[in-house]
């Protein structure tokens, strides 16, 4: 029976690409999510015979049907950069019949751009799925635009070809995808695999590696979050505090506090203490703190954090941003935390008048992935501070002098 209203669900990244492939034929003969042994796969709610597949903003795109994976589009996505160059195989046979399809994962050096020059008109097919290329899926296809304008006769399209974690998989799946949009003009593989990045000459065209350094920034110009974890009174604000004026006394970066109390006055005013709404205020600053990151500039988050799982969600999203995610664990005990009580809610809290109070009567959840641990236990701000300014130089990010 078909439900008149299916839930609602936003795909990942990985997922989303994989059903505009889907769709647009780009897998055939393969149609569906979670046929056997197919790499193609997506986590669907529970409990659902359908569901409607939404984009970020809440379009509806397809609708998946849980038992087969079968998909029923809906629409197309429309947006992103360059949606214009994601044609379907059917569109690029109309158009490029007769051309040499070549797929792109890298910015193209001068020796395959020399590779290209013997081959006519060619078709470059920029591999911009999630995950696949080493640049973002739209420098990617903006070096491939200025790599075709170096060429006599070359066209560009964009297909979202995510990496799926399998290695072999994805060869086999990528091989099948240039095969169907080729539909049996020849398909060059370039001689120096894209994906051996690292390896690869860089290009010499000015324009090629302006994109390409605009994409790949610096250590020291990445987007930073630096992320105090550890109980309340155990000296993230301060140390967080005093982390921040020593960037900006340094200059050269720009810097967004958002510290737990702080935030919870404006972002995340009216959330109370209960797990859930931790992990919701927890989220929000993630969220910020990935923006920022987005922007190149230093996040300092400062909340207590007290759950392993959201650390891990706040991690994904800056990295997904294309932040570094700076974990540092402010690890001064609980007896040292309620010794010091500066605000006096230890006692407040033993005394049963806050319920779900960290450490007492809300669990911490210690952090076995933090850059650098520091005990605030007998030791000055200064001092403390000098371990993490030291991780941070050993980690590549902001080289910021010590105090001594
Ligand atoms: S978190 O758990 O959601 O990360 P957050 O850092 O925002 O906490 O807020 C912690 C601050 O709120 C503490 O420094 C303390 O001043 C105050 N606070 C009030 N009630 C509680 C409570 N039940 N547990 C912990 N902190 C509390």
């Amino acid at each position: 029976m078909t439900q008149p209203h299916p839930v609602q669900h936003c795909p990942s990244a990985t997922e989303l690409d994989d059903l505009e492939l889907l769709v647009s034929g780009a897998y055939a003969p393969l149609t569906r999510f979670n046929a056997p042994d197919s790499p193609v796969t997506i986590d669907l709610p529970a409990g659902e015979d359908i569901v409607e597949l939404v984009d970020p903003e809440g379009l509806p795109l397809a609708r998946v049907t849980a038992a087969t994976g079968e998909v029923e589009a809906l629409t197309h996505a429309q947006y992103g950069p360059f949606r214009r160059l994601h044609l379907t195989p059917a569109q690029v046979r109309e158009q490029h019949a007769g051309a040499t399809f070549v797929p792109v994962t890298d910015a193209l050096s001068d020796a395959e751009l020399d590779e290209l020059r013997g081959l006519g008109r060619v078709v470059l097919v920029a591999l911009n799925g999630t995950g696949t290329a080493d640049l973002s899926p739209v420098a990617l296809v903006r070096a491939t635009l200025a790599a075709a304008e170096l060429l006599d006769d070359a066209a560009v399209v964009a297909v979202p070809l995510p990496s799926h974690g399998d290695a072999d998989a994805d060869h086999a799946l990528g091989v099948r995808v240039l095969e169907n949009y080729a539909a049996g003009d020849p398909v060059h593989a370039l001689a120096a695999p894209g994906l051996v990045t690292g390896l690869r000459p860089s290009s010499t065209n000015e324009a090629i590696a302006a994109i390409v350094e605009e994409d790949r920034p610096a250590p020291d110009e990445v987007g930073l979050v630096l992320f105090f974890t550890g109980l309340s009174g155990s000296g993230k604000s301060t140390l967080a505090r005093a982390l921040m004026d020593r960037l900006l006394e340094q200059g050269g970066r720009t810097v967004t506090s958002l510290d737990g109390d702080v935030v919870r006055r404006h972002l995340s005013a009216g959330l109370t203490f209960s797990k859930a709404d931790r992990e919701t205020n927890i989220r929000r600053i993630g969220w910020v703190a990935a923006e920022i990151a987005r922007h190149r500039g230093v996040a300092v988050c400062s909340p207590i954090a007290p759950f392993d799982e959201t650390r891990q969600q706040v991690r994904a999203m800056v990295e997904a941003a294309g932040g570094a995610f700076f974990l540092v664990h402010v690890a001064t005990p609980l007896e040292e935390c309620e010794r010091r009580d500066r605000k006096g809610l230890y006692a407040k809290a033993r005394a049963g008048q806050i319920p779900e109070f960290t450490g007492i009567s809300s669990p911490y959840e210690e952090p076995d992935d933090a850059a650098v641990r520091v005990d605030t236990t007998g030791r000055t701000i200064e001092d403390a501070l000098d371990d993490v300014i030291e991780a941070l130089h050993e980690a590549g990010f902001l080289d910021l002098k010590k105090d001594s």
